[in-house]
């Protein structure tokens, strides 16, 4: 089927003849060179911490059994450096940290371990194929997506993570009462969001005041620096 989803290569789509199909992704791979500090953080936690791609994509894949223990997960997508992670603990709940730059998962690793967090585990693989091939529906507590990269020319708007078929997918993988918090320094984007989750009959909710656990971060700054208004916003699955 073209553009069927081959489960062994996330990320991955096949063309009927089997070539990669070109994806529209939310994201760009940017620089891999590590810094001699990622390095050395890489080499003491990935092992334990960072989850391969070659293992999310095997059959029977569990994020209980990769975790050690089975509890509500919190995914945050996007995870940068790792500053969310690292400030906000959540030592009731398996955490996982969605990044595709890993440069910041090594700097994420380094927070966490400063911060005595050892319940967080990182993957590199995209998010919205991650969500929807290895998080049952129901299973979510929590999702945190914190400054999405805007892609603010017109052109590029179809690359950007909030779209009503990813709203749908969130909606299915919330627990029932579980949130959905975002935030943006970008006006159209903030709009788009309210649009979008607005009309995703399972979910309820809207702007709300900054919240008050979401560290400042260099987006944020750059931002603000900018003169363009933070929004953050907050939906819950009826
Ligand atoms: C603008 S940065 C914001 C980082 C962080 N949330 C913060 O506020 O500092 C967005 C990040 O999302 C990551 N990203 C975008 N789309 C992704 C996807 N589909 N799966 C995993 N990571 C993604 C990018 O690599 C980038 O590091």
């Amino acid at each position: 089927m073209p553009g069927s989803v081959d489960p062994a290569r996330p990320g991955v789509r096949l063309t009927e003849d089997g070539r990669p199909l070109r994806e529209v992704v939310s994201y760009t791979r940017r620089g891999g060179r590590f810094s001699p500090a990622q390095e050395r953080a890489w080499a003491e936690y990935a092992e334990a911490w960072v989850v391969p791609e070659d293992e999310v994509s095997r059959p029977g894949f569990d994020w209980a059994s990769r975790f050690g223990r089975a509890a509500p997960l919190l995914v945050e997508i996007g995870s940068g450096v790792g500053e969310t992670l690292a400030a906000v603990p959540r030592p009731e709940l398996n955490v996982l940290g969605i990044e595709v730059w890993k440069p910041g998962v090594a700097d994420t690793l380094r927070r966490l371990a400063k911060a005595g967090i050892d319940n967080v585990r990182m993957c590199s693989v995209d998010a919205v194929w991650l969500l929807e091939h290895t998080v049952a529906p129901g299973a979510l507590a929590e999702l945190w997506t914190f400054f999405p990269d805007p892609w603010h020319k017109a052109r590029h708007h179809k690359r950007r993570l909030i779209s009503p078929a990813f709203a749908a997918l969130v909606a299915n993988r919330l627990a029932p009462g579980g949130v959905w918090r975002l935030a943006t320094d970008w006006a159209d984007y903030a709009e788009q969001m309210v649009e979008v989750l607005d009309a995703e009959a399972a979910l309820h909710g809207g702007v709300v005041e900054r919240w008050g656990e979401r560290p400042l971060t260099k987006f944020e700054r750059r931002g603000e620096a900018a003169g363009r208004t933070i929004t953050d916003l907050a939906y819950a699955r009826a």
